[in-house]
């Protein structure tokens, strides 16, 4: 397509008052820019992200996931502000997406409709009930005059409902022509992306206003933003969710993070946590259970169940208060009380309440192997590194120490003793 995308991240978000740069707040699982760059990518080969405040670790961060996106520095310290930050940035194409890397609930879909606009510049506008703290767009014959910023705003330009969401369309000569005449005379002393608008109606031109829903181009500025934003996004996911056939119990009350793919008649219970990249197939997750990156197929979990990452779970079932760590579980019932790391556990096993994986000597790891139709009873614990056949019993309470071969029963406890007339003596 022909368009460039630059996306403005300079910004220090003081309002967010934290010492993490605002664009890397996570909303569902990634940084709010994630989303940007994501989105921005499905609609162009050129996108830049204008960077300043701790430009170093934002770059660092983005560079995990894209390895072909333009990071500009902006000269804060000359030009600072919205319009300072596009400045410094070499656009391939004739037209020119702008968005604000502050804004995750954007998607490519609806970008498209700036695009299909002729005009020399297409800006997004709002209708706000409570307008406060963004610019006001003052609109004449379904022409955008002039964006005015809530600080710089006289008595009846606050008054304006309309307001600027912040992502526009420029064609390439609106830069070339007006970017050098933009002034810092304001009170915030910024160089304002916005005045461009003004510059460019005083020559004639055209400037549309496209309207927009505010679910959808919504930006953070405070925790409490982000907080809104979090929501819309999750009702989002969830809602995609449902429509492929996925049951929600009581769906508000569940977190699933944006990596999170659930496919088949899977149910989802209230209070269920589903982080990093999960997969969910065919299974049932139940009330308050947390699974993370791992993929759980034909299964059920919990309640009150954790799945720690890099785990897998096919056609087994585990119970509440049952701990999963890097282990695969296949064909297996751990219906109690269990924690099972770093172990491979085959078909037909079952796994008694209270079976203890000891997988960490305090230095390092080590893993448990446990076969087929392996019976594990309570209370057992197995220390690592350890290897236990198929068809075996282990017998309540033992600790395995050693491997354990096929068909035999593992059994190591102390003898019970009964001590007669104990009892009275202690007590009396
Ligand atoms: C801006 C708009 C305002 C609009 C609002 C929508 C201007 C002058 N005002 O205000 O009309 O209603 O967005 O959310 O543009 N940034 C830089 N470099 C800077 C300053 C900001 O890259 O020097 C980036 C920020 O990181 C952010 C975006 O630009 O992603 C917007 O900056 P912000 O300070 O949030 O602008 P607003 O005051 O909200
Ligand atoms: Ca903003």
């Amino acid at each position: 397509m022909n368009l460039s995308i630059i996306i403005l991240a300079a910004g220090k978000g003081t309002r967010m008052k934290s010492s993490l740069p605002k664009v890397l707040h996570k909303i569902s699982g990634y940084e709010m820019l994630y989303y940007s760059i994501k989105e921005a990518k499905k609609l162009s080969d050129d996108v830049s992200v204008v960077l300043y405040h701790q430009a170093d670790l934002v770059k660092r961060e983005m560079q995990k996931y894209f390895d072909d996106v333009n990071f500009v520095l902006q000269d804060h310290e000359k030009f600072p502000g919205t319009g300072g930050a596009v400045m410094g940035v070499d656009t391939k194409h004739e037209s020119i997406l702008v968005l604000n890397g502050d804004m995750p609930l954007v998607e490519a879909e609806e970008l498209k409709g700036f695009l299909s606009m002729p005009n020399d510049i297409v800006m997004s506008v709002i209708e706000l009930q409570n307008p406060d703290g963004y610019g006001r767009v003052i609109i004449e014959n379904d022409e955008v005059v002039k964006i005015v910023e809530q600080k710089d705003a006289n008595k009846e330009e606050l008054k304006t409902k309309s307001v600027n969401a912040g992502v526009y369309l420029f064609k390439s000569h609106i830069f070339k022509n007006y970017l050098p005449k933009l002034s810092n005379n304001n009170a915030q002393k910024e160089y304002y992306i916005t005045d461009l608008v003004e510059m460019a109606k005083k020559d004639g031109l055209r400037v549309s206003p496209l309207y927009v829903k505010e679910e959808n181009f919504k930006g953070v500025n405070s925790k409490k933003d982000l907080s809104d934003s979090e929501v819309l996004m999750q009702n989002r996911i969830k809602e995609n969710f449902m429509r492929d056939g996925v049951i929600f119990r009581l769906p508000e009350t569940t977190y699933i993070e944006s990596g999170v793919v659930i496919e088949g008649e899977s149910v989802i219970e209230n209070g269920v946590s589903l982080l990093g990249n999960t997969k969910i197939v065919n299974s049932i997750i139940k009330t308050n259970s947390v699974v993370e990156d791992s993929e759980i197929v034909d299964s059920s979990v919990g309640p009150m169940a954790r799945v720690r990452p890099n785990s897998t779970l096919k056609s087994s079932h585990i119970g509440n208060f049952v701990e999963i760590k890097k282990s695969t579980l296949t064909g297996v019932k751990a219906g109690h009380l269990s924690y099972l790391g770093d172990s491979d556990i085959d078909e037909g096993s079952n796994i008694g309440a209270g079976t203890i994986t000891c997988n960490y000597d305090g230095k390092k790891k080590y893993k448990t192997k446990i076969g087929k139709n392996v019976f594990v009873g309570s209370d057992t614990q197995l220390v690592a590194p350890v290897v236990i056949e198929d068809d075996v019993i282990i017998a309540a309470g033992t600790t395995v120490t050693k491997d354990v071969k096929s068909g035999v029963l593992a059994i190591s406890r102390t003898p019970l003793k009964s001590i007669e007339g104990f009892f009275k003596k202690f007590f009396s």
